[in-house]
């Protein structure tokens, strides 16, 4: 299955800078090659467009390279990652950067393509999801409850693979076992009242999805819509989950 990258405007304004201070804590350098996968909308792929200047290259692959525009440093590659390899030689990428390009068929073995490409001494970046679920702290009641709670979850099994990660849920033993050095997560929450760019950001992430969403009736999909603008409403956001590990020598 693939689906279309969100509309420009609803992820970047809220989760973009949280993604670029973590890529700022990698040594990204002028000059050095670097791999993107499922690069949708190319907010990500521009920003390290920059860090690797004129003479650096980004390849940016996704199914869907409609939205991103070729220059002398990006190179789109469209490949369908659930039937094609990724681009490149063994070895050959200084970093490997993948922001949630979801639903892979199989996440695991991508990951494994990704680490084959990627240069003794070089950075993999994984943002994911994780399977912790989100959590409803306020709602007018139980009903409403309820429901967020349910569009919440069919949302999350949308970005999140089988065993409830994006990649899965123990990245760890994947990486480590596969000549990962230097691992390092971080996670991250948000607790957010209705009305503000949270809500805003999910109920865009419900009508993109709304194809998908099964048992949702739009009677709901418009009750979900309302209690996202009601500042009475608390809740907390999916875990995002930022990796990053270098390959061993
Ligand atoms: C949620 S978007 C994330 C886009 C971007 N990485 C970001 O963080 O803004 C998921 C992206 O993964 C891509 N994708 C999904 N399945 C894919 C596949 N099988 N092969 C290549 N790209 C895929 C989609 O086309 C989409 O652009």
């Amino acid at each position: 299955m693939t689906t279309t990258p969100l509309p420009a405007h609803t992820a970047p304004p809220l989760l973009d800078p949280i993604f670029l201070t973590d890529l700022d804590r990698l040594d990204i350098r002028t000059n050095q090659r670097i791999l993107e996968i499922g690069a949708g909308t190319g907010n990500i792929t521009a920003r390290l467009a920059q860090l690797v200047g004129r003479y650096g290259s980004v390849t940016a692959v996704d199914t869907d390279t409609s939205q991103l525009t070729p220059t002398s440093v990006i190179d789109p590659a469209a490949r369908d990652l659930d039937r094609e390899m990724l681009p490149g030689k063994l070895d050959s990428y200084d970093h490997i950067i993948a922001r949630w390009p979801h639903p892979l068929r199989d996440p695991i073995d991508v990951v494994e393509q990704m680490i084959a490409r990627l240069r003794p001494g070089g950075w993999l970046v994984l943002a994911d999801f994780t399977p912790t679920p989100p959590r409803i702290h306020r709602a007018p009641d139980n009903e409403d409850a309820t429901l967020i709670h349910a569009v919440m979850q069919q949302l999350h099994t949308t970005i999140t693979n089988r065993d409830g990660g994006t990649w899965t849920a123990d990245p760890e033993t994947l990486l480590l076992n596969n000549g990962m050095v230097q691992y390092c997560v971080h996670t991250t929450t948000e607790t957010w009242t209705g009305g503000g760019p949270g809500g805003r950001l999910v109920t865009g992430v419900v009508t993109h999805r709304r194809p998908h969403l099964t048992g949702i009736t739009d009677a709901d999909a418009d009750r979900f819509a309302a209690l996202m603008a009601d500042p009475t409403v608390l809740l907390s956001s999916y875990e995002r989950r930022f990796i990053h590990a270098r390959k061993g020598n």
